[in-house]
């Protein structure tokens, strides 16, 4: 299989739309799951030059790091701390337009701005978030919740 990603230009939605089929292909006849998560945030990061984009995997009461791109990040985040944790405990995605109007926001990187967290959702149970970080404000809406909440979908947790 040729291993380099076609990097789309045009709108968020063509860049989304290039990039699912090449991130199926990616995943196709590969069970192992941090094998998927290492190539979705590189082909994401890839694609869209974002400050930092990784998963966080549940691990009995906590979110530990997992495959992510971009500067190094905190390891462990308890439920309900921060916006990854409020997205475990709420099992549902969450967008901060403004990092710092959050609620106990954990700020890994002051370069942060905004973000979107996305949970994974296996039997009714969050069993890993993908957290997407911008050095812009107000940088993700729903265009992007729809299409990462399609890519997540795509790991055989
Ligand atoms: N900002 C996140 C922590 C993870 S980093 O952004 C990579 C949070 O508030 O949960």
């Amino acid at each position: 299989m040729a291993e380099d990603l076609d990097i789309a230009t045009g709108t968020k939605v063509e860049q989304y739309q290039s990039l699912l089929p090449q991130i199926r292909g990616l995943l196709e006849g590969e069970k192992d799951i941090i094998a998927n998560m290492a190539n979705i945030t590189a082909a994401l990061k890839e694609q869209f030059q974002w400050l930092w984009v990784g998963f966080y995997v549940v691990k009995g009461n906590e979110l530990v790091l997992a495959p992510f791109q971009g500067p190094v990040a905190c390891t462990r985040i308890q439920k309900g701390r921060g916006v990854c944790g409020t997205c475990w405990q709420q099992a549902t995605t969450l967008i901060a337009p403004d990092v710092e109007k959050f609620p106990g926001h954990i700020a890994c990187s002051s370069l942060s701005k905004s973000e979107i967290v996305v949970p994974i959702i296996k039997d009714g149970e969050v069993v890993a978030v993908l957290d997407v970080d911008s050095e812009s404000y107000d940088f993700f809406d729903d265009t992007d919740k729809k299409y990462l909440g399609e890519i997540v979908g795509l790991i055989n947790f």
